[in-house]
């Protein structure tokens, strides 16, 4: 450990893996602690119902109760906090985190998933139940794993900046 002991813990859901798979090359490429929160309930896997109780859950912010973290956040200088896009917003698994964990004084980077590429809406309610601690980057990312070297080389790109910060 030298001067860069920063700990940074990322924390993330993922329903269908993209997150999931930006979660590992997190990892890879900042050797952060990773948590995957794992909420108690889940949309159908598939058909419509998927969108109607997963974008419901989102819009109406009927929040999950989660598996106990593994690591302890106040342990963490830096979060790396990271959700897909459901019905415009962020999911209700990262709302039960942030409902669970009075997050405060903390430097704060945001990762988006989405089909659509626009997460703009996401991100703003995201930095608004942050209130309190320094977001100091955003990273929204279209459909990850389409195309997984596009998606490692912006994703290395955002590790070099959080470690050069
Ligand atoms: C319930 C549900 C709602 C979604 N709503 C949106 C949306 O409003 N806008 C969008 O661009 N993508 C939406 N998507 C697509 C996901 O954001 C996208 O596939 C994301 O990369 C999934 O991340 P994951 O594989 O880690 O779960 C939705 C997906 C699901 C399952």
């Amino acid at each position: 450990m030298g001067e860069n002991s920063i700990r940074t813990l990322m924390v993330y859901y993922s329903f269908e893996g993209n997150i999931e798979y930006v979660a590992t090359k997190v990892k890879e490429y900042l050797g952060a602690d990773i948590e995957r929160l794992i909420p108690d309930t889940e949309p159908p896997r598939k058909g419509l119902g998927k969108f109607l109780a997963g974008g419901h859950s989102a819009l109406f912010n009927k929040l999950p109760n989660l598996e106990s973290l593994k690591y302890n956040v106040s342990d963490y200088d830096q979060l790396i906090i990271a959700s897909p896009v459901w019905a415009g917003t962020y999911t209700p698994s990262i709302g039960a985190f942030l409902r669970d964990n009075k997050i405060q004084g903390k430097r704060i980077y945001l990762i988006a998933s989405s089909a659509s590429g626009n997460a703009e809406k996401m991100l703003l309610k995201l930095e608004d139940a942050l209130i309190g601690n320094n977001v100091v980057e955003t990273l929204s990312l279209q459909n990850p794993l389409k195309n997984t070297a596009d998606t490692d080389s912006q994703i290395q790109n955002f590790c070099h900046r959080i470690s050069n910060l």
